[in-house]
Order: structure tokens, then sequence, then C-alpha cells
């Protein structure tokens, strides 16, 4: 399909929905300068991100672990909300609801005004204790390497959901929630291959909802969705919502 007849089909169904829910991935904040997964090799440092992203490489290195989300933590401090982020912010003002399900730890939209946002993957500026479980306060951008909790001797960790661990109840229920009460879905920016953040869109596909993609290259959601359209977020999403 040509771009400009899926973004008028699109523009359709957006007009249609009074109430929106969109999974994003680390492709919407590609254009405030965040990696992606896939696009570094899933590397870091010659080190795989499985590999530092786990509860076994915590409790092998820890400071080898907060390095890595120290550089994510440095590289976040920079970064800023940019088109695409603002726009589905915007979208709240002409929307009953506009639901952000983000497998995004970056607290991007939030930055960027958007109210109601499910973080299925944690959130990188916070930290907890690997022990009790407290939540850490006043941290500096750099965490010091092996801080320890303010009342237990269990050392911090980031408050990002791991490799082998299971999603919080609450956001999964929050989640299959926004799916069921929209009368739209978007997906963007996510490459469709991680669970059981992807299945949402799945589900969405399965409810018979109208579903718009948004992504620079096709996945395995593109031949499903009722609109699938080609590009940058931070390009698409404006036109698409506002134009
Ligand atoms: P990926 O890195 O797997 O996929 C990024 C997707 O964004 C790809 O499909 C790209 O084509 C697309 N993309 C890149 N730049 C874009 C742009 N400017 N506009 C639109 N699309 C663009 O990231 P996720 O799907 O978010 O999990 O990965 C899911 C999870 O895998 C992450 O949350 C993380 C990772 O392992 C955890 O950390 C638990």
């Amino acid at each position: 399909m040509e771009r400009e007849d899926g973004l008028a089909q699109g523009r359709k169904l957006v007009a249609g929905a009074r109430r929106v829910a969109v999974l994003t991935g680390a492709g919407i904040s590609a254009e405030s300068g965040l990696a992606t997964f896939r696009d570094s090799g899933g590397l870091w440092e010659n080190h795989r991100v499985e590999d530092v992203a786990t509860p076994q490489a915590f409790a092998r290195d820890p400071v080898l672990v907060w390095e890595f989300y120290n550089a994510r933590r440095r590289a976040g401090a920079q970064a800023r909300p940019n088109p695409g982020h603002l726009a589905l912010a915007a979208l709240e003002q002409r929307k009953e609801s506009v639901v952000i399900i983000t497998q995004n730890v970056d607290g991007l939209h939030q930055k960027a005004g958007s109210t109601r946002v499910v973080e299925l993957h944690g959130n990188i500026w916070r930290a907890r204790c690997a022990r009790c479980g407290r939540a850490a306060a006043d941290l500096p951008v750099e965490v010091p390497f092996l801080s320890y909790c303010a009342s237990c001797p269990g050392l911090l960790r980031p408050d990002i959901v791991w490799f082998g661990e299971a999603l919080a109840p609450r956001d999964l229920e929050a989640a299959a929630a926004a799916l069921q009460d929209c009368g739209l879905f978007m997906v963007v920016g996510t490459s469709a291959q991680v669970q059981p953040a992807a299945s949402f869109a799945f589900a969405a596909v399965g409810r018979g909802v109208g579903v718009i993609e948004v992504n620079k290259e096709e996945t395995p959601l593109s031949s499903l969705v009722s609109v699938s359209l080609r590009g940058e977020a931070g390009e698409v999403l404006p036109a698409l919502l506002f134009v």
C-alpha cells in the first residue's frame, strides 16, 4: 500500500476511536538518541544484552550489571522526547482515553506528558533492594557500584524486569484492561519479538479491533494489522494523528 493511502486509512481509524491503546518499543525512542536492542545486534561492549540483564548476571557480577545500567542512565539523562512521544501525549486532548503500554524503561512518554503509562519492563530511573524489594530514593544518575539498601544488607538493583523474570501482575492487568477497552490499538517501534509484551498486539488483531503499526521495518505483525505504516515514528505519528 502506498504511504498516502495507508495514512488516509489510518487517519479514519484514529478519527473513529474514542479510546486508544498504544504498545511502544525501543524504536519510538531511537530518534531521541537511544539505541534499540536489535539495531545494536543485541550487544553492549561485546556482552550479550541477555548476559547483563538477568538475575543470574547480577548475582555473578553486580558491578558489570551496574556499568551497563549506568551507561543507559547517562544516555537517558541526555535524551528528550521526540515528536513521536509528543504526538501520542497530545492525542490525550482529543480522546476519551489514551493508554500507553510501553516496553521502554526510559520514562520519555511521561516526560512528553502522557499521563497513563503502563511500564511493562520497569523504569531505569528507579532502583530497589535485590533482597527485600524496598525502593531506593535520591540516586544520582550514576549509581555508585555496590550500593546497599537503607533497611537490610541487600544490594540495590535496577527496577527493571530482567530476562527470566515475571512481569508485575498489576501491569499485565492494566495492559489487558486497556486492550479490552480500546476502539483502536497502535503498535509503534517494536520488533514484536519479546513476550508477553508482543502478545497484546497479536491479541488486538484477534479481537478484531483496528490495529495500526508504525515501524521502520516489516515485522511479524505487519501482514496481520489493519494498516502498517513504514517510517520513523517521529515523522509518521504527527502525520497520522495531527495532519
Ligand atoms: P527492538 O530493538 O527489538 O526493536 C526495535 C524496533 O523498532 C524494530 O522493529 C525497528 O525496526 C524499529 N525502529 C527503529 N527505529 C525506529 C523509528 N525511528 N521509528 C519506528 N520504528 C523504529 O526493541 P523492542 O521491540 O522494544 O526487554 O524490544 C523489546 C524488548 O526486548 C525490550 O523491552 C527489552 C529487549 O530485550 C527488556 O529489557 C526486558
